[in-house]
């Protein structure tokens, strides 16, 4: 109950951190200052017809120069938490040999003004860009790169982790394996079955190794969750960020659909939860994604099972999925291209500008699940969003009731799981501000706050105003 306003609401445990994310292509710019080496995606965002209108991320929000303004914009919204990622090529231009101490100074004086807001700076050492000189060796279809990747997070951690303490290795697998290298609509824009599969299991293999060269290199000391380190300072927390969905068979009375169901699962959540948990694949994973003995060596499980300290949730909508065994396809079908498999968009579930599904129950359904497939490890919600088609009004008001709507569902959901047991320990909102949104450039708005590209002004939106009493109250207005 808040004594102001008489409204019913919703509390949050009370060490509940909330925060807003972002990721370096998508909000800094200035892609070759103070001896930043090129990335996959500043090559890729220059090709002809990779990118919604032609963008590109070279100026983006220009967050590299007006991090401190953001910072205080976010720390306005009573954001607790930032998540924001370190570009690799801003520290190893070439991906490898010693760092450029320019580009570690940039990220210590952001997480300088993070602390002097009293905001907790949660680190993400891959958000997507790769240095493009190890793209051109091959990138992470390459078992290299996972060995590099632990040295450079070792660097990052060294000169870091007197500061930060929590720390996300990678950012969304399956997206860089199926996006970048299965699909190639994502930077480096392959179009290769088994340069995907590769890139999976090197990507795991890149986590396990990162994970244990964090602790390592991070004089704050080691230990699971919970664990204090010297003197008593918080211990290092070391997780990875996963895109995980709740996958629904179109016809729940249908086989065909529940088999559909629980294969499509297996790809995006088990490919990694399996490894990460079990130490396996899932026996159910169709064999184009399991990698062979070549790629896949012995002793790799034990690495990339190194004990983590949380599982980072990326959630944004559900899958339904059914095959249409008539051959006729319905409105709202887009095929898998695997016989009449489709994924589908039942009447009546509102979508959002990117065309997802919105439906918080997906979010209730995966947390009360990984109370059981991902038993002791704490969660944090390290993206959850949506895109709409957000406009300033003459009075320079920008009233995304869509987005609040959105947000709310999605909050009560996690409200709901805290309830049934979920060990939720925090909510990052994607994003603090309009960017970058990939091969869609500028034209999806994911901010809570609006970014008016050719000023560069920032303009908070209704559903900021929201957030901030959520996040300053630590509750939600009960329905
Ligand atoms: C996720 C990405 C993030 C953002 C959102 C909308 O897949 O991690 O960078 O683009 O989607």
């Amino acid at each position: 109950m808040s004594p102001a306003d008489g409204q019913q609401r919703d509390g949050f445990p009370p060490d509940f951190l909330w925060g807003t994310a972002t990721a370096a292509y998508q909000v800094e710019g200035a892609p070759a200052e103070d001896g930043k080496g090129r990335s996959i995606w500043d090559t890729f965002s220059h090709q002809p017809g990779r990118i919604t209108h032609g963008d590109t991320g070279d100026v983006a929000c220009d967050d590299y120069h007006r991090f401190a303004d953001d910072i205080a914009l976010a720390s306005r919204l009573n954001a607790g938490g930032y998540r924001f990622s370190i570009s690799w090529p801003r520290i190893q231009p070439d991906g490898r040999g010693s760092a450029n101490p320019a580009g570690l100074a940039h990220y210590s004086r952001l997480v300088d003004t993070l602390l002097e807001h009293g905001i907790t700076p949660m680190v993400t050492l891959y958000h997507w860009d790769l240095p493009q000189a190890l793209q051109d060796k091959g990138g992470w279809a390459t078992r290299d790169t996972a060995d590099l990747f632990a040295e450079y997070a070792g660097i990052v951690a060294g000169a870091l982790g007197d500061r930060v303490r929590k720390w996300i290795t990678i950012n969304e697998p399956w997206v860089i394996a199926n996006m970048g290298y299965r699909w190639g609509e994502h930077a480096p824009g392959i179009r290769d079955a088994e340069q995907a599969t590769a890139t999976t299991h090197h990507l795991l293999l890149a986590h396990g190794r990162a994970t244990a060269a964090v602790r390592a290199a991070a004089p704050a000391g080691t230990g699971r969750a919970g664990a204090a380190g010297p003197g008593g300072a918080a211990a290092t927390e070391v997780g990875i960020t996963l895109n995980m969905t709740h996958v629904y068979p179109a016809d729940p009375a249908k086989p065909a659909d529940r088999e559909l169901a629980a294969d499509v699962d297996a790809e995006i959540n088990g490919v990694f939860l399996g490894p990460l948990v079990e130490g396996a694949y899932p026996a159910r994973l169709g064999a184009e994604y399991v990698p062979g003995p070549q790629i896949a060596r012995d002793g790799d499980f034990g690495i990339i099972q190194a004990p983590i300290d949380f599982l980072g949730v990326n959630y944004y909508a559900p899958h339904i999925v059914g095959v249409r065994e008539d051959g006729i396809y319905r409105r709202g079908d887009t095929p898998m291209g695997r016989g009449y498999a489709v994924f589908t968009h039942p009447d009546g579930i509102p979508v959002t500008a990117m065309d997802w599904l919105v439906h918080p129950e997906g979010l209730y359904e995966l947390l009360v699940r990984l109370r059981n497939d991902a038993p002791d490890l704490p969660l944090y919600i390290t993206e959850n969003g949506a895109a709409y088609d957000d406009y300033v009004n003459t009075d320079g008001t920008i009233e995304d009731t869509e987005r609040i709507d959105y947000l709310r569902g999605h909050l009560r959901a996690a409200h709901r799981a805290l309830t049934a047991g979920a060990d939720l320990r925090g909510y990052f909102a994607w994003s603090l501000m309009d960017n970058f949104e990939w091969s869609h450039g500028y034209s999806k708005r994911f901010g809570l706050v609006f970014v008016d590209y050719g000023t560069q002004r920032r303009i908070p939106k209704r559903s900021a105003e929201w957030f901030a009493d959520v996040a300053g109250n630590n509750s939600i207005p009960a329905d």
